[in-house]
């Protein structure tokens, strides 16, 4: 077995967990940032309302403090702000790094229709090409894996963690590092013992594909759920035993030549988000660096300030520099709760 060399994917890395640092996930795809401006907008969303907010989040002076990286979805890769700038361009300028999903989603998974396989292999090799002469030094693959009566299958995640694994193998054959997504989800009422001993069966099978698919972890980052109680569980995880239980789950599973885990929302609050993040690095001795690649918790509140109107730029900027200090404060172990009341997330 013959594990690729990881090249310039390492250096990129560990750029993307720099210290105090994490990634803005404002990759959605036109459906479903549609579905995140529908109810701000009066009207229909369109490409430019669109485009409108990821300038309004790409030029948020000092974000860049904050922010190390920012994944993008094809038609905003291909975008520019209003003077023109290239997004990418824009992005690199402020050392922001560009990113791009290159997933094209979770579709039903045959023979187990409440389950998803993501799909995007066809091609990629070539899109890659494309993305990195576009900007793109990072990508980013979700899976996603849904607890419920009798689910995970062994087949959802098997299929899932090869597709993860043979996507992982083409970014770095391209130069560009893979952030590599499984996802379990939140929805149920599973308690957190559930959501643990799932996340650990994927990681385990997601790990052991990309060993064999000949990737070089040091190249990678992981992007995990964090272990919590289902969302319609009746006892919820206190912030200090979801912090305890996710690093005694990722330890078990995850090799310390990965540089970086990098967090996801998942439809956390704002604030959990962030206080999970801080409890963790609180605990710190861990050999990765833990840091976040949120999409709603750092989006949410902006696009509620914002609400499609020129003149809430400036609030809305506000806002997300608020929660991207935060989030960097979380890196350090701090916490600081939000001065203002957090929009809960879209679901
Ligand atoms: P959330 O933080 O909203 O889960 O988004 C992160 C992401 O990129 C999901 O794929």
């Amino acid at each position: 077995m013959t594990t690729t060399q990881p090249g310039p994917t390492e250096a990129t890395a560990r750029a993307m967990v720099a210290e105090g640092k994490g990634i803005l996930a404002a990759d959605e795809s036109n459906g479903t940032m549609d579905k995140r401006l529908a109810p701000v907008l009066d009207a229909r969303p369109t490409e430019e309302d669109r485009r409108a907010f990821r300038e309004l989040m790409f030029t948020t002076a000092g974000a860049e403090g904050h922010i190390s990286g920012a994944i993008l979805y094809d038609e905003t890769i291909r975008q520019s702000a209003s003077d023109g700038t290239p997004f990418p361009e824009l992005l690199n300028a402020q050392g922001i790094i560009p990113g791009i999903k290159v997933d094209t989603g979770a579709k039903p998974l045959a023979g187990s229709p409440d389950e998803k396989v993501t799909e995007g292999l066809d091609g990629l090799r070539e899109r890659l090409e494309e993305y990195h002469a576009l900007g793109a030094r990072f990508a980013k693959w979700r899976a996603v894996i849904a607890i419920g009566d009798g689910l995970p299958t062994s087949r959802c995640i098997d299929v899932n963690a090869h597709a993860l694994a043979r996507y992982a193998a083409l970014c770095q054959e391209a130069g560009i590092t893979p952030i590599v997504e499984p996802e379990v989800l939140m929805d149920g009422d599973h308690t957190i013992d559930t959501c643990d001993d799932v996340t650990q069966r994927t990681l385990r099978v997601v790990f052991a594909a990309l060993v064999d698919q000949g990737v070089a972890l040091e190249g990678i980052i992981l992007k995990p759920n964090m272990v919590l109680s289902g969302k319609d569980c009746g006892h919820q995880a206190d912030v200090q035993e979801v912090a305890a239980r996710t690093l005694l789950c990722l330890r078990r599973v995850v090799p310390p030549a990965v540089p970086g885990i990098t967090f996801l929302s998942g439809g956390q609050s704002d604030e959990d988000a962030t206080a999970h993040l801080a409890a963790m690095n609180a605990i710190g001795g861990q050999p990765w660096e833990l840091s976040f690649s949120y999409g709603r918790a750092l989006q949410a509140t902006p696009l509620e300030r914002w609400r499609g109107q020129s003149a809430n730029v400036a609030a809305a900027q506000a806002s997300y520099l608020e929660l991207a200090q935060a989030n960097g404060a979380a890196r350090h172990g701090h916490h600081q709760p939000a001065s203002e009341h957090a929009v809960a997330p879209a679901a």
